[in-house]
């Protein structure tokens, strides 16, 4: 199978495409920059290098928010049942926007700060006389921390309000969530997180990036903190991606999706080949994808499957597993054939892989 890493060709990049070709028989590195899309009367093309771009059986997208419409335009223009492309197009607009991303995860019952959008800097301003202190002020594409800014008085956020103004930046408010400048970085493949660290950000600072001097350190997520995260990277709409949460009294908050994460700081911190680990993911990914099974994952499908040595009065239904605070929530067509009835008591049987639920019949 051959892959295709579009990206601006960073260390991460990189490493993924030397541990790529453990797995694949070819891998290339193309630089995003070279890229153009052609739409003609009848033909949209994608050139790369003055020629049009080689098939791939998968194309993994990566870059900055700089490149967010020409990423969508690739994976509208290049996702078939052929190449396996690990994001929806949507995905880029989405996800290099912040407040976009807060509207998906919202919209998808993660938890979120209480983040607010007004139309204007004046309207922004009348907004700040109805939150509490302090705030967090965001410009919606910023990286790296840059354009994360925290304001303890209403004195200080009009002030910088006045200087965003100025520099004609749309802004973002939205609630400090106390965390000790603590935030947890998680990479997420599919259904599974690859690796996990927590950063903290050094004396003085709010923000936790490793760019903003902040150190990581190795960290496991509990069943709950795994599962919210790999719910934000579905509700954005990428299979593969860094996802920043802030744990907190409220429980986990989600605040940024990464789809190009930085791979050098968690790689160090948790002494994981996590640039293996993503290959290694895209390559089953995409065994998968060509033999059809593609997509199954992300939206939910819900259908009656035959099972080896299944019984007359037995119905298997193929589905999505729905886990909500950790408990396992079945679609009401299984307890309409089951014939359970609220308080009955039953039996339970677990293994990995494999959960009963069992009439107790007392004889
Ligand atoms: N609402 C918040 N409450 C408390 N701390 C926050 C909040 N939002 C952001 N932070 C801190 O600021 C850091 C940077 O914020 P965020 O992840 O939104 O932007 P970014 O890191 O600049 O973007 P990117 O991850 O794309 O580089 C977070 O890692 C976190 O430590
Ligand atoms: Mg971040």
């Amino acid at each position: 199978m051959r892959l295709a890493i579009i990206s601006l060709g960073g260390t991460s990049s990189e490493l993924i495409a030397k541990e790529a070709k453990d797995f694949f028989e070819k891998v290339d590195l193309l630089d995003i920059r070279k890229i153009e899309i052609h739409a003609h009367l009848k033909k949209l093309e994608v050139i790369y290098e003055k020629k049009p771009i080689q098939e791939y059986d998968c194309i993994y997208i990566r870059g900055s928010f700089n490149y967010s419409l020409l990423q969508r335009s690739l994976a509208y223009i290049l996702k078939n049942e052929n190449t396996y492309i690990p994001f929806q197009p949507d995905t880029f607009t989405v996800a290099h926007d912040k407040f976009l991303t807060i509207l998906s995860l919202q919209k998808n019952g993660v938890k979120v700060p209480t983040t607010y959008l007004a139309a204007t800097m004046k309207a922004a301003k009348k907004l700040l006389e109805d939150i509490h202190f302090p705030i967090i002020m965001k410009v919606p594409s910023g990286t790296q921390g840059k354009g994360v800014m925290s304001a303890d008085s209403l004195a200080s956020a009009r002030s910088m309000l006045d200087t965003l103004e100025s520099l004609k930046q749309p802004v973002i408010l939205q609630e400090y969530i106390e965390t000790g400048a603590t935030d947890v970085r998680v990479i997420v493949a599919g259904k599974k997180v690859i690796a996990c660290m927590k950063r903290k950000g050094r004396a003085g600072e709010i923000r936790s990036n490793i760019h903003q001097g902040g150190v990581g350190i190795p960290y496991e997520l509990d069943y709950q903190g795994e599962n919210d995260a790999i719910r934000a990277a579905r509700a954005v709409g990428a299979d593969i991606c860094g996802v920043d949460m802030l744990e907190s009294a409220k429980g986990n908050m989600i605040i940024e999706v990464n789809l190009s994460p930085g791979l050098k700081g968690i790689m160090n911190a948790t002494k994981k080949n996590v640039a293996k680990l993503v290959a290694e993911f895209l390559y089953k990914q995409t065994a998968e994808f060509k033999k059809g099974e593609k997509e199954k994952g992300v939206e939910e499908i819900m259908k009656i499957i035959k099972t080896k040595n299944e019984k007359e009065n037995e119905k298997a239904v193929l589905t999505n597993l729905d886990i909500k605070a950790g408990k396992i929530r079945l679609p009401e067509l299984m307890t309409k054939i089951s014939g359970f009835r609220e308080g009955e008591e039953v039996v339970l049987v677990a293994e990995n892989g494999k959960v009963e639920v069992r009439r107790h019949d007392v004889k």
